[in-house]
């Protein structure tokens, strides 16, 4: 047992520290740009379903999981999976589950780093008086795309530098005085920001060269629902995988944040309370900012080009350009308020990726909070260099489909099988229920038991014959 006493400081704060990891890059640019591809209005209802059939069980499993293992005095996957199997199988599973937070944090972090940059770059007025492919040439240029040389991305290194540091120090605080502050700070502006975005891409008119789009084609096409891709496999796994990165749950950070939240106190009304802000986020802004704006101006068709061309760097190409068109110095404001939200998003979302390998080197090897933050920023600086080195080379999306989309899946099946099969469904029941401030509907138990497994099993075998592009 570790020497490890820590604490969240309140309720909300924890609650504001689960929403904030769920809450990240993937809620603004990871969500539209997979809606997008997969056909707008078909991805939709697919989303929904596994939302409330995988996420929301997950999400209770996972809460409940970590608050036992809590009463342990255990803070990390691999100790608290071990508590509640008999075999030392779990706690390698567990262990797995660290190097997937790590994993995502090197190429997430880096994005994140992006962000930071970009913030610096729009109140600059870098992109003022460029054209689309002025700004689209810039971040090629940050990230070294398009080039058969091997050139070293200063500028982006710094920022990538700096950005693990921000997440080393806050880390290094504590979660109460650290990571609750950050999303105490960040969650509310993230979300002033946002619908102050939404509000604008809802509105605008004015479109490329004069011509008008109306800006709610944007919306329409993300809701519009399209009843024949419903039998699509690939856009079921595709919804199936944005649900687990969004909530991040299939990867034992949830677990490790829980482990903090004292026996007598409410799971299953702040689990939900989390997982829910995260869908407003997501399908309400995540939804009205990015895709409306550029469809506003530049039409769908050109839109859905671009997202094909690589959706990730729509809110990087594209955006920034688009907010100049409202004047330089609103566009270097909304420029300024979109990449700082990507940022809280981030920031929120990569400090919940530390806590799994610091709660295991604290229940392990008895560290200090310090040395083991230290360690978690230089594992992630060396770890991440090959996708800022190699981005040229997909070294990026090779991380992102591994650690972001495969491992997830294969995770959260053990975890499930490990909940209702092996700890069992009925002491998993009263876990989940153990000083609820909600009744949860008594069919939930059946899905916990049966369809949330099978659909896992499911997805992981459908993965294993889809193929990955
Ligand atoms: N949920 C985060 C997002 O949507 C990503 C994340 C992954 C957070 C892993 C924590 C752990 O961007």
């Amino acid at each position: 047992m570790s020497a490890n006493k820590e604490s969240w400081g309140s309720r909300l704060g924890l609650i504001l520290a689960m929403a904030g990891s769920a809450v990240g890059l993937g809620n603004f640019l990871r969500f539209p740009v997979q809606a997008v591809q997969n056909g707008g209005g078909a991805f939709i209802i697919p989303y929904l379903v596994c939302f409330l059939v995988i996420g929301i069980p997950l999400l209770w499993i996972e809460w409940a999981m970590g608050r036992f293992g809590g009463k342990f005095g255990h803070h990390s996957t691999p100790f608290i999976l071990d508590t509640m199997g008999k075999n030392r199988l779990w706690k390698y599973i567990g262990v797995f589950g660290i190097w997937t937070n790590i994993a995502i944090a090197a190429y997430y972090c880096y994005l994140e780093s992006w962000t930071l940059s970009y913030m610096l770059h729009s109140l600059l007025g870098t992109f003022s008086g460029l054209d689309q492919e002025g700004v689209a040439a810039f971040f090629d240029s940050y990230v070294n795309l398009g080039t058969s040389t091997l050139g070293i991305p200063y500028e982006p290194i710094v920022f990538f530098v700096i950005c693990l540091l921000l997440n080393t120090y806050f880390l290094s605080l504590g979660l109460a005085k650290g990571v609750e502050r950050v999303a105490k700070v960040g969650m509310p502006l993230l979300i002033l920001f946002g619908i102050f975005l939404a509000y604008k891409g809802l509105t605008v008119t004015a479109g490329e060269n004069g011509a008008i789009h109306d800006s709610s084609v944007g919306l329409n096409y993300l809701w519009t629902p399209d009843y024949d891709e419903l039998w699509s496999p690939t856009v079921w796994l595709a919804a199936a995988g944005q649900i687990f990165f969004t909530l991040a749950v299939g990867m034992g950070t949830i677990h490790c944040y829980a482990a903090y939240v004292s026996p007598k106190d409410d799971i299953a009304l702040s689990a939900m309370s989390a997982g829910w802000m995260n869908e407003f986020v997501e399908v309400v802004l995540g939804s009205a900012i990015l895709i409306p704006i550029s469809i506003g101006y530049l039409g769908i068709d050109r839109v859905t080009e671009l997202v094909k061309l690589g959706g990730l760097g729509l809110g990087f190409k594209t955006l920034p350009y688009l907010f100049f068109q409202w004047g330089d110095v609103l566009g270097a404001l909304a420029g300024f308020m979109w990449f700082s939200l990507l940022f809280f998003a981030g920031i929120t979302s990569s400090l919940s990726m530390g806590t799994p390998w610091i709660g295991f080197l604290q229940d392990e090897f008895n560290w200090k909070l310090r040395p083991a933050a230290l360690s978690f920023g230089l594992i992630v600086l060396v770890l991440g260099m090959p996708t800022v080195l190699f981005f040229n080379y997909g070294v990026f999306d090779e991380y992102d489909y591994w650690a972001g989309t495969v491992s997830l899946v294969v995770f959260a099946l053990f975890e499930s099988i490990l909940f209702a099969w092996v700890f069992g469904i009925d002491k998993g029941w009263r876990e989940i229920n153990a000083g609820a401030d909600i009744r949860i509907p008594v069919f939930f138990k059946f899905i916990i038991k049966f369809v949330t497994p099978m659909l896992l099993l499911w997805v992981f075998v459908g993965s294993l014959f889809t193929p990955k592009d």
